[in-house]
């Protein structure tokens, strides 16, 4: 039973348990706004579809970190600056090629050596405000270079140096593929990266603030978030999506009847339902006319049918609407991409978002450090240990 007085305030008050802080209010920020009722996002003011047509990555990542978007020369310098810090020391290239076992969960690998970049960055320890954005610059530009290197050395592949040319979207599905990518290719990943940039207080995010809000240094506090990006109820969702299509397609079975068998065995639906969204997420109707474009470029259109027949089923069935990572799954895939990357490309995007937050976290910071109500037992005695 909750005991309200083990977990007090400060002047005296029981303080509101809240499961999971759902709906709890827990800072401010000026990063984004989300209107889950109505399916509005907003990166510091402007629309998610304005940014995904009309600005690319840099701009976006220049956006949440200074508040306003670039002049050509204020891009022009923060490209510069990402091409720059693509390439990564070559003893974290060793790492992954020769102290990560080939199978480990990208997630882990990466989560590994991005906490490894900090090691080898001689500002990794000075917490002045422009070193942290040197820093959050090199971390986002680094991100893409690791993804690339870990999945080719994986396949026992030559790593391939960033060209450290063009965007953050070329220079990756360059290193990734060897080969140059064409504008299409390009373009949506851009644009899936400014669709994953930013997104309030989610799980990762909060994680960032966390860690930094106790002053430790933002590759700590970048760690951390990759490994709350991970989970399956974060930003691994769109690898469950992704298999649960490929095991439907592997299956043969009628997808309208495949969904109703999962519905009825409880079986949950990952992609589908959001903890803020009550409609349709706004970066998933984007990704959705993405996947609608690709897929018939490609004359390819199973996996938006099988995607749209899962998504309406689950719609009506439980009143869950797709999230960012319903269709995103199907848009990777038919970029090419392997599966268990969709998560590592969602934390190439987010690095942006994390480092926003905590620049934001430390302008005016506050140790984030909520209460737990104890519900345990209060009137033990030690017991000589061969009485127990
Ligand atoms: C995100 O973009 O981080 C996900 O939609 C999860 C969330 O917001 O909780």
């Amino acid at each position: 039973m909750s005991n309200p007085a083990s977990a007090q305030t400060a002047n005296g008050e029981a303080p509101k348990l809240v499961k999971g802080l759902e709906g709890v209010l827990a800072l401010e920020t000026e990063l984004s706004f989300i209107d889950g009722q109505e399916g509005v996002l907003l990166y510091r003011g402007y629309e998610i579809s304005d940014l995904a047509k009309n600005a690319s990555f840099e701009e976006v990542a220049y956006l949440l970190w200074n508040g306003e978007m670039p002049k050509q020369s204020q891009l022009d310098e923060l490209n510069r600056q990402f091409r720059e810090e693509r390439p990564v020391h070559p003893d974290i290239i060793d790492h992954l090629r020769h102290h990560t076992p080939n199978d480990a969960v990208p997630m882990s690998a990466l989560r590994t050596v991005i906490s490894m970049l900090g090691l080898y960055d001689e500002e990794a320890e000075d917490d002045s405000p422009e070193a942290n954005m040197r820093k959050s610059i090199r971390l986002t530009a680094k991100l893409p270079t690791l993804v690339a290197a870990f999945d080719r050395v994986r396949k026992g592949l030559q790593p391939v140096a960033p060209k450290q040319e063009g965007s953050i979207a070329f220079d990756f599905l360059y290193m990734l593929n060897g080969e140059e990518p064409g504008p299409a290719a390009e373009e949506i990943m851009d644009a899936a990266l400014v669709l994953h940039a930013e997104h309030g207080l989610n799980a990762s995010t909060f994680t960032a603030r966390v860690i930094g809000s106790t002053l430790s240094d933002i590759y700590s506090s970048v760690t951390g978030a990759m490994g709350a990006l991970k989970g399956p109820l974060h930003g691994g969702a769109n690898i469950k999506v992704m298999e649960m299509l490929l095991e439907l397609d592997a299956s043969g079975e009628d997808a309208s009847a495949y969904i109703e068998r999962k519905l009825a065995a409880g079986e949950r639906i990952m992609g589908m339902g959001h903890r803020v969204y009550k409609t349709i997420d706004p970066r998933a109707t984007i990704l959705h006319g993405m996947l609608e474009g690709l897929s018939d470029e490609k004359g390819e259109r199973k996996w938006l049918e099988m995607s749209d027949t899962i998504a309406n089923a689950v719609t009506e069935a439980k009143g869950l609407n797709a999230n960012v990572d319903f269709f995103s799954a199907s848009v990777y895939y038919l970029l090419g991409i392997e599966r268990d990357l969709y998560t590592p490309i969602f934390a190439v995007s987010r690095m942006t978002g994390w480092t926003a937050h905590l620049l934001e976290q430390w302008e005016e910071n506050r140790l984030i450090r909520p209460r737990a109500g104890y519900i345990g037992p209060r009137d033990k005695t030690v017991k000589p240990i061969g009485e127990r």
